[in-house]
């Protein structure tokens, strides 16, 4: 277990994220900046060694953050792990393919896509100058970021080279252009012909938009316990949902699985003890969380407004408690590290609420009637 002061180091306010407005090559391209990325959890993303991290701790995964003005570009380029959007403010344009041209299609606040792996893929805000857009990569080791030819091509015009180490060569700053040699080498188009095109129907298989969700209200264990009455909404992979019937609509190996929580004004989700990482987004309304460390009860409070919207890693083998202290219904998106499902263990007071209420988890884990577990044998 660890300590209270451990605990307090793995709050990330909204307000103590710090952008890097070069963290990639197209930073010195007109049509992309400023470009704001932000890096809140894992090593992270960034090819500019300088790009400030909330928190270094492997999770399985990273997240970040992007924000850049309405209009403007992330201009085309591909990752080997998954690579989510949760959409937290404004629209956008997800565009991929680009070859040249790019299929299309919108997001707007509270959607979340998962891009593919092995395509080219780049973005567009398309609503509000402070669209926000949260950023899920799998795994510890991302294995970095392939650009594609049009970026490095542009850049190399604006007076920026990539080299074959990923370092950025601005010669507007006086450094000396690389060799040839040691230029990084884009893929060709015809070597991007060769991989897999995704159509537009396809690609929406892998949007999940706020209006499609599908709540569940048998989805923990204490739901039906009064003060409690939280809903969960799967979107993707195996979460901590207990509701046999609650599906994500994209389950490929993402190394995370991701889930939407709402909680009703003055509920809550009572304690709880999960094995796996878990980090909270607080979207709307304020949450109390209570966490048990070594050294006591720590208690933390995370904001979801126009302010901005606060986060939270909570570590592996913690017990927690999550309330909704605001004043309108709370919001979060939770991501939990790994692809099983994670099974969630209540405590015994919770256990013998739900069970007094006639409800029960069957063997393989699912909220279910009492009566029906207990009459199998
Ligand atoms: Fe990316």
């Amino acid at each position: 277990m660890i300590s209270k002061n451990e605990l307090a180091l793995r709050r990330i306010p909204f307000s103590s994220l710090k952008s890097s407005t070069e963290a990639f090559i197209d930073y010195c391209l007109p049509e992309c900046r400023p470009k704001f990325n932000y890096a809140l959890i894992g090593s992270g993303v960034s090819q500019n060694p300088n790009q400030p991290v909330n928190i270094r701790e492997p999770h399985g995964f990273q997240l970040g953050g992007v924000s850049i003005p309405n209009g403007k570009f992330n201009t085309a380029h591909m990752h080997f792990t998954c690579e989510v959007f949760l959409c937290f403010k404004g629209n956008w344009l997800i565009q991929w393919g680009f070859n040249p041209s790019c299929e299309t299609a919108e997001i707007a606040e509270l959607d979340i896509i998962s891009i593919p792996t092995w395509i080219y893929r780049g973005f567009k805000n398309i609503g509000v100058d402070d669209g926000f857009l949260f950023t899920a990569l799998g795994g510890d080791k991302t294995g970095g970021v392939l650009w594609g030819p049009t970026t490095i091509d542009a850049a190399q015009k604006n007076g920026v080279y990539l080299t074959k180490n990923h370092q950025m060569v601005d010669t507007t700053r006086g450094e000396t252009k690389p060799p040839k040699e040691e230029l990084f080498e884009p893929m060709t188009t015809s070597e991007i012909d060769q991989l897999k095109k995704w159509s537009v129907a396809e690609m929406s298989s892998r949007i999940v938009r706020f209006n499609e969700l599908k709540w569940s209200k048998s989805g923990l264990l204490d739901c039906s316990i009064p003060g409690c009455g939280a809903q969960v909404a799967a979107v993707i992979g195996l979460g901590m949902a207990e509701d046999v019937n609650l599906h994500s609509k994209i389950t490929n190996s993402h190394g995370v699985s991701i889930e939407w929580l709402r909680i009703p004004i003055g509920g809550q989700v009572s304690k709880h003890f999960l094995n796996e990482k878990q980090v909270v987004i607080c979207k709307k309304s304020e949450i109390q969380i209570q966490l048990e460390a070594s050294d006591g009860e720590y208690v933390t409070t995370l904001k979801g407004n126009e302010d901005g919207w606060d986060t939270f890693s909570i570590p592996s083998k913690c017990w927690r408690v999550f309330k909704n202290i605001g004043t309108e219904e709370a919001l979060l998106a939770v991501l939990i590290s790994g692809d099983q499902r994670k099974t969630i263990t209540w405590s015994d007071d919770v256990v013998r609420k739900a069970n007094e209420l006639g409800i029960t988890k069957d063997a393989n884990g699912y909220v279910a009637e009492k009566r029906f577990v207990e009459r199998a044998q």
